[in-house]
């Protein structure tokens, strides 16, 4: 290990056995005997990246990619098949929604509990437990069990346990999405602060934004392997465009809707100038998006919604057929819902379409197809935030100024 690595991984790779339906008769089982009941699954494949002391890296990639195995393997919860881990310095991390605590224990005791674990002594423990209490903000709760505690209360004490045990190397995956936003500010903040103190973070997050806060450096995962690794601004734009490729390939596959379903979504599109579908649209000019619909009977009273989402999942734009006054029956049959928008003054970045068709008056959804279609949007380097618009700037000096006012 170089000196300056706080962690290395090496070649690791992780299989699972996922195992098949069981026998169930005994004839069966008596057939299949020595035959393989389960599959291999590998979670990791030959994955290897170094994290400098003091640096902050992300680990990016979709739902199932491996990220959570991945920590697991650096914090010495699961055994790789192959490769290794190798750390400098004290770990401390924070893992999937309360794993670690005993739910039957207080807080009190599980603050103990998982300070043991990481080798604490119990008089270090009583000198930081008032701080970890504080940061949690759970002083009325602490000597109540953790299993009535609610999501974001597990997730308090898990953040505040793992920062305060001062360590050099901290762990963290998907949690700060779970506490609420003045928490998650407060976590932001204790993280820049360790950040300052030379603490090595690895960091796990489904928000692109985040991670680009946070990190300097960035990985993708997909299915396991290792895609990219670079800064983390250039992580978060190889990991969107490969959603876009990959949802290019299964183009808001067409569902297949249930016959007593009076309607459906099957897909959406995003449309060019020219009509065309696209998945890259430029910012401030005009862009279309298609609801692909099948009907099993006539509908007259359906309300087709567009939403566009970002990727910290806030809806930037939304609209749909009542609020434009446009009421026209659907015949059976399949058809296409267009929504054409003037301009679309979007800053860069990865946005999600969210379709639905809903019973005019109620709030019965017919259909909704969340991230039915992904497309990318490129704007001016110069607007930054949630919407993009053209910027001019100029320097005015005071003094001219009322000179010429007086003028
Ligand atoms: N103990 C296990 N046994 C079998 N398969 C597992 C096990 N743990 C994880 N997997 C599988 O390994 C793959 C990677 O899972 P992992 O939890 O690492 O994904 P992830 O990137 O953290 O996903 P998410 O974004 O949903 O948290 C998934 O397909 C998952 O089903
Ligand atoms: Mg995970």
């Amino acid at each position: 290990m170089t000196t300056d690595n706080a962690i290395e991984v090496q070649d690791l790779s992780k299989r699972f056995k996922l195992y098949h339906e069981k026998a169930t008769s005994l004839k069966e089982r008596v057939v299949n005997f020595r035959k393989n009941a389960y599959e291999d699954f590998w979670a990791l494949k030959d994955v290897s990246f170094e994290v400098k002391e003091g640096e902050t890296v992300g680990i990016v990639g979709r739902n199932g990619s491996g990220k959570s195995t991945l920590l697991k393997c650096v914090t010495g919860i699961l055994r790789p098949t192959s490769g290794q881990v190798v750390l400098r310095g004290q770990l401390s991390s924070l893992l999937e929604l309360g794993a670690g605590f005993q739910s039957e224990l207080s807080g009190r005791d599980n603050v103990f509990l998982n300070a043991s674990l990481l080798g604490i002594p119990v008089k270090e423990v009583a000198r930081r437990f008032d701080d970890i209490v504080a940061f949690a903000e759970l002083e009325h709760f602490i000597d109540n069990q953790v299993k009535f505690y609610s999501s974001g209360m597990y997730v308090r004490l898990g953040f505040a346990i793992a920062i305060n045990m001062e360590p050099d190397i901290l762990v963290v995956d998907e949690v700060l999405a779970v506490g609420d936003e003045s928490f998650q500010a407060k976590c932001l903040e204790k993280i820049r602060e360790m950040q300052r103190g030379g603490v090595t973070i690895l960091f796990v997050s489904h928000s692109a934004d985040l991670t680009k806060k946070v990190c300097s450096r960035a990985v993708v995962l997909q299915h396991g392997e290792m895609l990219f690794m670079g800064s983390a601004k250039d992580a978060i734009d190889s990991y969107h465009d490969n959603i876009v490729e990959q949802d290019q390939l299964a183009p808001g596959t067409p569902r297949t809707l249930h016959p007593d379903q009076p309607i459906g979504v099957e897909s959406a599109s995003i449309l060019s100038t020219d009509g065309r579908s696209t998945d890259e649209v430029d910012s401030g000019g005009p862009a279309g998006i298609t609801i692909a619909y099948r009907a099993n009977r006539d509908v007259d009273d359906a309300v087709f919604m567009v939403e566009i989402q970002n990727d910290s999942g806030a809806i930037v734009f939304a609209s749909n057929t009542d609020a434009l006054e446009f009421y026209q029956p659907i015949t059976e049959g399949t058809g296409e819902m267009v929504f054409t928008l003037e301009s679309l003054p979007l800053s860069s970045g990865l946005y999600m379409v969210n379709a639905a068709i809903r019973k005019r008056g109620t709030d019965h959804d017919y259909d909704r197809f969340d991230r039915a279609a992904a497309f990318k949007v490129s704007a001016p380097r110069s607007s930054l935030g949630i919407i993009a618009t053209p910027v001019h700037v100029q320097l005015e000096s005071l003094d001219r100024t009322t000179r010429d006012r007086a003028v």
